[in-house]
């Protein structure tokens, strides 16, 4: 969603903040825009449209400075208008770019409409930069006002401010959204994600809840909520810039699924030193936390949702453990009885999107004390308010529509799995060594089922056309025709849905006919028979079928079911293969239709307001 970037330097600049901006838009944005403090005065570009739009009319504007702050805005609070775009100014005296929501921003608007200012948006922002101005009128330097301002405004926030009044100084803060400072030598900079600032500087400083931070060319000063000076940890990002940067690829989603062995690689590799599923690889407290729990609750969005649903199949059969899993945003506003001793299990790949963060908070006040966070980004604030985390290794995932960082949570889920078996007796030394072994050999089914891109290249083009399709599965597979189904929406915008196989005849049934794919995921387990049998159901009412079954499933090819074999059956973590395909061919699909694959239109990588 909404990025922001700010840069105070001896140095033009534009540049950093364009190439910011550029390196945030694949969270997913409508407009952009940047102010700088040139010459004393407030300068400021906004398009709506890409970032290259915008630089390109800062270009011809000849915009340059050594002090200025970017946005790029994913609208929540008015359309997509120039005008709603990010910097907000005040009185052309001072510029804001703002991430959340302020949620108290009528009553703060009508207040200062009666103190004369007047509104040039519809976006709850403007406020921010009038109240600055407000309390900057009352004598406040702008480290107090922006601190003043801060008491008053209600909401989740990350901000940046510069102004004209004090041209050599950046404030930023932060409430509910993330924001860190980067470090450099005579130059420093302010940023939403640390992507925006790493080819300038690696050295973070990562905010807190309702910190201030001042800026200047020689230093940088954090203060707490009460306005005290404190110090914040100085961290090395180890983000890389080849996680950034296309390479080959056409698409960074094409990358980061084909990136997949190497993510589970890294995501076991902790498991694999240790020859075993040992609770440390949790946390260091991770014994007491596991030990005695009565049941897992895993709470998650979209993609991260769909893993914690295909663990539920593991945590309960392997584990022995009940385990519910809930979309956050549902959670967060339930009444809920809440066991202490269950484990608030939160999966999130960014860490911050805000439902999962709220429906954390809410379980912690309900007295669940005992929390994991699974996440792929380290230092985020989902894992930073969690007891316990087990991050994913997956690098930085830029395409919208997630694949890697889905592959290395169920990877994660699965350890987890195994690690509360141990800690309850139900996982004897010799089944142990088989799932090690088992992990060890994923990444390479994993790259067999990526082999397999030619031929589920040939199919997405009959799908290219398709209005809608159908997405089935049995048991822990199920969640992966869920995850397929999703995936074919966000990136292609064909309408898809998917069914336990066994429900078919409950309703989805009345839509085949020869017009809708169906796409079963059939490997040769429990269920197959079962699913063979649903496959004649659709065969009798005309449906052409799609089915991903692996080399043990016996499937037979007619005109009317196609079927690609998925590697030799990988046991319990044959959902884990079976995302591949179906990833691909969203992705193939979506090329052939000729969408936006890394950035769907409407969605944003890290959903940071409700
Ligand atoms: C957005 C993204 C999805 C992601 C979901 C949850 O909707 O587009 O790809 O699965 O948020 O995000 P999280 O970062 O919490 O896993």
């Amino acid at each position: 969603m909404c990025g922001i970037v700010g840069a105070i330097a001896g140095r033009d600049v534009v540049p950093v903040l364009v190439e910011g901006l550029k390196r945030l838009e694949y969270r997913g944005y409508d407009s952009a825009g940047i102010a700088v403090l040139d010459d004393g005065q407030v300068r400021r570009v906004r398009r709506t449209g890409r970032v290259a739009e915008m630089e390109a009319a800062a270009q011809a504007e000849g915009i340059h400075a050594q002090l200025g702050i970017g946005h790029t805005r994913w609208a929540t609070h008015g359309g997509v208008t120039e005008a709603n775009a990010h910097p907000h100014v005040s009185f052309g005296e001072l510029a804001v770019v703002h991430n959340g929501i302020i949620e108290n921003h009528d009553a703060q608007r009508d207040r200062l409409k009666a103190l004369g200012y007047t509104f040039e948006s519809q976006t709850d922002t403007e406020v921010i930069a009038h109240l600055v101005h407000h309390h900057q009128q009352q004598g406040h330097d702008l480290l107090a006002a922006v601190q003043a301002a801060a008491k008053e405004l209600h909401g989740a926030y990350a901000i940046a401010v510069v102004s004209k009044r004090e041209p050599g100084r950046m404030v930023g803060a932060r409430m509910g959204c993330p924001l860190l400072v980067g470090l450099g030598e005579g130059e420093n900079f302010l940023a939403s994600d640390v992507s925006a600032i790493v080819q300038a500087t690696r050295r973070v400083i990562f905010l807190e809840e309702g910190d201030t931070v001042d800026l200047t060319r020689e230093g940088v000063r954090v203060f707490d909520a009460s306005g005290a000076l404190v110090t914040r940890d100085e961290h090395l990002s180890d983000v890389s810039l080849a996680s950034l940067e296309l390479g080959p690829y056409r698409h960074f989603m094409q990358k980061e699924i084909h990136e997949q062995p190497r993510a589970i690689a890294d995501t076991i590799e902790q498991v694999i030193a240790n020859n075993g599923f040992v609770p440390q690889l949790f946390g260091a407290n991770a014994e007491a936390v596991l030990g005695d729990i009565e049941g897992v609750q895993i709470l998650a969005c979209g993609t991260s949702y769909y893993a914690g649903l295909t663990a539920r199949y593991w945590i309960e059969a392997i584990a022995g453990v009940p385990c519910s899993v809930e979309i956050a945003s549902e959670y967060r506003y339930r009444t809920v009885v809440a066991n202490p001793k269950h484990l608030v299990v939160t999966i999130s790949q960014s860490g911050e999107t805000l439902d999962t963060m709220e429906a954390l908070k809410y379980a912690k006040s309900l007295g669940h004390d005992k929390t994991l966070s699974i996440c792929n980004v380290p230092e985020s604030a989902i894992p930073r308010a969690s007891a316990l985390v087990y991050y994913t290794r997956a690098g930085a995932e830029i395409g919208v529509a997630s694949t890697k960082a889905f592959t290395t949570q169920l990877v994660a889920l699965f350890t987890l799995t195994c690690t509360l078996a141990k800690l309850r007796g139900r996982l004897a030394q010799a089944q142990e060594a088989a799932y090690l072994d088992d992990l060890r050999q994923l990444p390479g089914s994993v790259q067999h089922a990526l082999n397999l891109e030619p031929q589920v290249q040939v199919w997405s083009e009959r799908f290219a056309p398709k209005q809608h399709a159908l997405f089935l599965g049995r048991g822990v597979h199920y969640p992966i025709a869920l995850e397929g189904a999703l995936k074919l929406k966000e990136i292609s915008y064909i309408h898809a849905e998917a069914y336990p196989a066994g429900e078919l005849k409950h309703g989805p049934l009345a839509l085949v006919d020869t017009e809708m794919p169906v796409v079963v995921i059939a490997p040769n387990d429990s269920l197959l028979e079962k699913v063979k049998s649903n496959i004649q159901e659709v065969r009798a009412r005309g449906g052409e079928m799609f089915v991903f079954a692996d080399l043990d499933s016996h499937f037979g090819e007619s005109e009317q079911v196609h079927v690609i074999r998925t590697p030799r059956h990988v046991g319990v973590l044959s959902p884990i293969v079976h995302s591949i395909p179906v990833q691909l061919l969203a992705y193939h699909a979506a090329l052939a239709r000729g969408t936006d694959v890394d950035k769907p239109r409407n969605l944003a990588k890290s959903v940071t307001v409700e």
